[in-house]
This record gives structure tokens, sequence and C-alpha cells, in this order.
């Protein structure tokens, strides 16, 4: 098991970098990492992670619906499902849709500062 290196364009936002596992899909790694990626099924059938890799490789945790990675026009194979997916090798990804940023620790803004003595 390998740790690679991930940038997320979008032509909105400012480009993101975070590290994921080889075994460990891209969506999981952007969601550790403090980014909430678009996802609905996270079985690679639905295409709401779809996603172009620009730069590098990536292996397929699962398999990929087809009709989600096509190119509408061409029918040719262009995007990848990002919650299937795990790098090969380093990669750069143009997502289809903006990413949302997360607290890493969702739960800390609702502790208790301090428990009554
Ligand atoms: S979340 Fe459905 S294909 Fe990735």
């Amino acid at each position: 098991m390998r740790t690679f290196q991930v940038e997320l364009r979008h032509s909105e936002q400012s480009a993101v970098q975070f590290g994921c596992r080889s075994d460990q899909s891209i969506l999981d790694a952007a969601y550790c990492a403090g980014y909430l990626l678009a996802s609905t099924c996270l079985r690679g059938g639905c295409g709401a992670c779809r996603a172009k890799v620009i730069v590098g490789k990536i292996s397929e945790l699962a398999p990929m619906s087809n009709t989600h990675c096509q190119d509408p026009v061409s029918g040719k194979i262009t995007h990848r499902l990002l919650c299937v997916a795990a790098p090969a090798t380093d990669v750069i990804i143009e997502m289809d849709r903006p990413w949302r940023t997360r607290s890493k620790n969702p739960l800390s803004s609702r502790l208790p500062g301090r428990l009554p003595g």
C-alpha cells in the first residue's frame, strides 16, 4: 500500500491537495482531508462523483458504471467515479461539480467547553 498525492481542480475554486492511499477511494480521502465531494450511491452506479483524471492513473476498487464514465457525444470513456477510484500514481483531477469544505471534527462545536465540577 502506498500513499499518493491527489489534486482536485474546479473552474470556480482554488485547487486543493491531499494524500490518498492506494486502497482508499479518492472520495473518502477527500472527506478525511475536509472536502465534501458530490456523491449519492457510493458504489459506482449513480455518476454523482464523476470527474476527469487529467494527470496520472487510478485503479478501480469496484466496477464503475460505463454509462456515467462516457462522453455523451463520442461515447469514449473520459470520466471516472471517485467513490470507487483509488490513485495508482499521483493524480490531478478536474471535478465536474464543486466541492464543499467541512470541519474536520464536526462534533467539536457541540462539545461543552467545560463540564461542571
Ligand atoms: S457516488 Fe454514485 S457513482 Fe460515486
